[in-house]
């Protein structure tokens, strides 16, 4: 008989209840089963709290990158991430960066869009400036929603209507601008642009369909820049390169999506460092860098007068320091204490400076000897692992690995071997 997944109440079981089920139905053995459980009762307990059908966590390494200093200040910072060389990367790119100031940023507000969209309107012009009259109307009944926000200085504060389609089948899509504070915000701007739309419906005589946060956030950027003296660069050549490979990412998608993947390989670790929603954050840069018609690089790097060179980023970055996963996960909020931030704003600012380090690196080796020269030297520990390296075979190998530069499974088997005196 073929298997079914269909389970009622799955939520409602128990975790070894869940294992106990799932063990029977993908033939897990113990130490399979085992493995969930390894994880321990606090995070098991936390994963439970936080997501439905939980088995478990998933572990990710946690690093810190060193050398950064943001508007002024040093701080260190911690970064969840599985891919080798991102950390030290960072702590490069922070390290380039500190003889001219490291990091100048500055973050726009934490200003996030909530979105009603209004179909079936009869007149779609007059409709959009019957609701530009009402907003005080419709910002009271957004802010009715979280006293404790508007009390703190946050909450509504203006509409932005757009009338979007074609001719035939326009729709209004009304934007609520929500100042989330030092929250991420999803939870509260959902709830109000819900709370307008009956009013909106009345209003604009239209249907109110989809009321939900815009995750293009581009209200609430971090923008900023740095100067790399062109000596800790390897010379003027280098700086040249590295803008040249800027213009190649703003003239090609292709290459644009790597080099911003390198960008988010930073910002997306300490996201997830501090319980932040990576696919917000990822979604909100990748449609940010193709606002105007071409996906281009979130950073840009040119050449000053001096020969230096300059790179600055912008981008969204709608992250919190309260609520959600941030303050319910301890981990989290001791990595918010390791960067010593307390607001939205801090945070944002640290993170765009390693979003702007990692992609320094990234193009400085680019432009010079390529990425895996570096990248495979810090991997070999991994390549020795996969080659059931242990012990003191595991640094052994990898430093073997790296004289012999095959950085490969194979050859590392083949070193154990030697090690082991195994025939070969
Ligand atoms: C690898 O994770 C990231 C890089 O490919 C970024 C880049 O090419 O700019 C090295």
């Amino acid at each position: 008989m073929s298997k079914s997944s269909k389970v009622s109440k799955f939520h409602q079981k128990t975790m070894q209840e869940r294992l106990d089920w799932i063990s029977k139905f993908s033939d897990l053995n113990h130490e399979d089963r085992e493995l969930y459980l390894q994880s321990g009762t606090d995070n098991n307990n936390l994963a439970d709290q936080l997501i439905e059908n939980s088995i478990g966590v998933m572990e990710v390494p946690l690093g810190v990158a060193v050398n950064f200093i943001v508007n002024g200040k040093d701080c260190i910072v911690p970064m969840a991430v599985e891919e080798t060389s991102v950390i030290a990367a960072a702590s490069n790119g922070a390290k380039l960066a500190r003889p001219l100031g490291g990091f100048h940023m500055h973050f726009t507000g934490s200003y996030m869009i909530g979105q009603v969209q209004i179909t079936n309107l009869k007149s779609p012009e007059s409709a959009k400036i019957k609701i530009l009259q009402n907003k005080d109307d419709i910002l009271d009944i957004a802010n009715s929603q979280d006293p404790t926000l508007v009390e703190l200085g946050g909450g509504a504060y203006d509409l932005e209507v757009r009338i979007v389609g074609d001719k035939s089948e326009e729709m209004l899509i009304v934007h609520l601008l929500v100042d989330t504070l030092d929250a991420m915000g999803a939870n509260a701007t959902n709830t109000m642009a819900e709370k307008i739309a009956p009013t909106l419906e009345q209003i604009s005589e239209g249907n109110a369909y989809l009321r939900i946060i815009s995750n293009l956030a581009d209200h609430r950027l971090i923008q900023g820049y740095c100067e790399i003296k062109k000596e800790d660069l390897g010379g003027e050549e280098v700086v040249d390169n590295i803008v040249e490979a800027c213009r190649f990412a703003n003239l090609d998608p292709y290459r644009a999506a790597t080099n911003n993947k390198g960008i988010m390989n930073g910002i997306s670790s300490v996201v997830l460092a501090t319980g932040n929603d990576t696919r917000a954050i990822e979604a909100g840069a990748h449609a940010y860098a193709v606002r105007n018609g071409q996906y281009r690089s979130l950073t840009q790097w040119e050449k000053n007068e001096k020969g230096n060179l300059v790179g600055s980023i912008d981008m969204p970055l709608a992250i919190g320091v309260i609520g959600g996963a941030t303050s319910l996960n301890p981990k989290a909020k001791a990595n918010l204490k390791i960067m010593g931030v307390k607001t939205s704003q801090e945070l944002s600012e640290i993170i765009g400076s390693v979003g702007l380090a990692q992609n320094l690196t990234a193009l400085k080796a680019l432009a010079t000897e390529g990425v895996q020269k570096g990248h495979m030297r810090l991997h070999a520990k991994n390549v020795a692992l996969m080659a059931d390296a242990t012990g003191d075979e595991i640094d052994y190998v990898s430093k073997e690995l790296v004289k012999k530069d095959i950085i490969r499974v194979d050859e590392a088997k083949k070193i154990i071997r030697t090690l082991r005196n195994e025939e070969i």
